[in-house]
């Protein structure tokens, strides 16, 4: 086969695949689809690894007319290529069976921080070949930059949400410091691209840009850390997408633009749904005071009721709706909740899931947890199309929820949380909220929905309480 021909076929490879990633992150947007766009979209990508790793042609231009040289394979490069993917396919895939669904986000930022480090060993690797090459040199200290940046910035973020490095860790003056961090960074990076650098400079900058990463996600919060995590995948895209340019390999552009893309967007989906600017996220100190344990506060008194009252109560009703949040998620609760809607629909009550977008802790977290236990989609709905249900609900049953369905958000200008979107379960007949005590949500505020004559605070873990309210509701006729 001609080298010309080989080259074609690897190009239609590379098209296939950007085809399968944007089709499959299409897919990815339902949970009845997600798991084929995943697959597909994986396959695509083999299929591109492999077209990279077997067609060994390489394109040149001599007097403006392209020409096509086929490589020698070297047998102990595939050794070596193949041994690098077989180890970490098995670290890969074990984690990724293993992971618990809460603990998701912390394997997202370790899997990100090493697509960062992939695109910072790239120009590591090729800046000493490129001396004078000013397109080239651009792309691989961009790539080196950004990708540093995402490594170690997520390491960080992994170390904050698996609980190592609790507290944000803020210098004085951290804005300015880090800004004139960046500002070295960026201008060391520039000396090397336009100016006579040595090639041991490179490693200055490797080192600058891994302390720029820590100094970025050190003074963030544990709590803000799936919207850092998003901010950094939209980073480790964009090395990737340098590291196209460098190789002009369109599957690596077209696969780095779309994952910087699509980070960049979820970032602001999340900013939006929590209605904080991307800005109060990096700077800000969210969720650092603790809201006050007492049952009785200034804002009256809350009302506290057991498993009986409540199994009576779910079984006179018509119409329950279960919101599902973070503490839901912790408890591991999930599959009693579904035994508890099938048995209430058994009994004639509409049973349905009120889903907020950032319940939980990362991105269609209620979606996942519940399909995990296999709940019917079509229960689960939107926050805009629940809303107006809520008047003729006869029960509101929240589970681990705090901040989704907390008043504050529409009527307190001075919280934190004004103009989030919430759960208006407060129009609802009856609330039972269940969470362990009266502890804050993830925004460190209180909650005067706990106070409203209507709820009922039912305390206790989910998993458990629920398994008890199902004991006492199948008990009863
Ligand atoms: P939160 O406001 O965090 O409230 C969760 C509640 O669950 C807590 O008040 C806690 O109260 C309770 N809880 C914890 N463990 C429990 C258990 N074992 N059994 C029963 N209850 C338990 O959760 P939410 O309402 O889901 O809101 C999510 C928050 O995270 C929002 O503020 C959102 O902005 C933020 N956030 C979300 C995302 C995404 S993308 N989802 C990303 C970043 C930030 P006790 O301790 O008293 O039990």
């Amino acid at each position: 086969m001609s080298p010309e021909y080989l080259y074609n076929i690897r190009t239609v490879c590379y098209v296939f695949a950007s085809v399968t990633f944007i089709l499959g992150l299409k897919k990815m947007s339902h949970p009845a689809t997600a798991r084929s766009g995943n697959l597909l979209a994986a396959a695509g990508m083999l299929c591109a690894i492999l077209a990279t790793i077997f067609i060994n042609v390489h394109r040149t231009e001599t007097g403006g007319i392209p020409e096509y040289e086929e490589r020698e394979p070297r047998g102990f490069i595939y050794a070596l290529i193949f041994a690098a993917i077989l180890i970490g396919t098995i670290i890969g895939w074990v984690t990724a069976r293993r992971v618990k669904m809460t603990k998701m986000p912390e394997l997202v930022s370790m899997f990100n921080g090493m697509g960062g480090a992939c695109a910072a060993l790239i120009g590591l690797m090729e800046f000493p070949h490129h001396h004078g090459l000013t397109g080239s040199l651009t792309a691989i200290v961009l790539g080196l930059i950004i990708g540093s940046v995402s490594f170690s910035g997520s390491i960080i973020a992994f170390l904050k949400l698996n609980g190592t490095m609790r507290k944000p860790f803020r210098l004085p003056s951290y804005n300015i410091i880090n800004t004139v961090v960046m500002v070295i960074v960026f201008g060391l990076g520039a000396y090397m691209v336009f100016g006579d650098s040595q090639n041991g400079l490179i490693y200055v900058l490797f080192a600058l840009a891994l302390l720029y990463g820590v100094m970025f996600v050190l003074p963030i919060g544990g709590a803000d850390m799936p919207v850092v995590i998003s901010l950094l995948n939209s980073f480790t895209g964009l090395a990737a997408a340098f590291g196209g340019f460098l190789y002009d390999n369109k599957v690596m552009l077209t696969g780095g633009i779309l994952v910087g893309s699509a980070g960049t967007l979820l970032t602001i989906v999340m900013c939006r749904a929590m209605n904080r600017p991307l800005s109060n996220v990096i700077f800000g100190a969210f969720g650092g005071s603790e809201a006050t344990g007492a049952q009785e506060s200034e804002h009256g008194t809350i009302k506290d009721v057991n498993v009986t009252d409540v199994a009576v109560l779910l079984n006179y009703s018509k119409k329950v709706v279960i919101v599902p949040g973070y503490g839901l998620a912790v408890a591991q609760a999930q599959h009693v909740i579904h035994e508890l809607e099938l048995l209430l629909e058994e009994r004639g009550v509409e049973v349905a899931y009120a889903i907020h977008p950032v319940a939980g802790r990362m991105p269609g977290h209620m979606n996942v947890l519940l399909a995990e236990s296999n709940v019917d989609y079509s229960k689960l709905q939107e926050m805009e199309d629940i809303n107006p249900a809520f008047e003729q609900t006869d029960v509101v049953l929240v589970v681990g929820a705090n901040d989704v369905v907390n008043p504050a958000a529409k009527t307190d200008p001075s919280s934190p949380i004004y103009g989030m979107p919430i759960l208006e379960v407060d129009k609802a007949k009856n609330i039972i909220v269940n969470k362990r005590t009266m502890n804050a949500g993830y925004a460190g505020i209180e909650n005067l929905l706990f106070y409203n004559e209507k709820t009922s605070m039912f305390f206790g873990d989910a998993k458990k309480v629920l398994t008890e309210l199902y004991d006492e509701l199948k008990d009863m006729s």
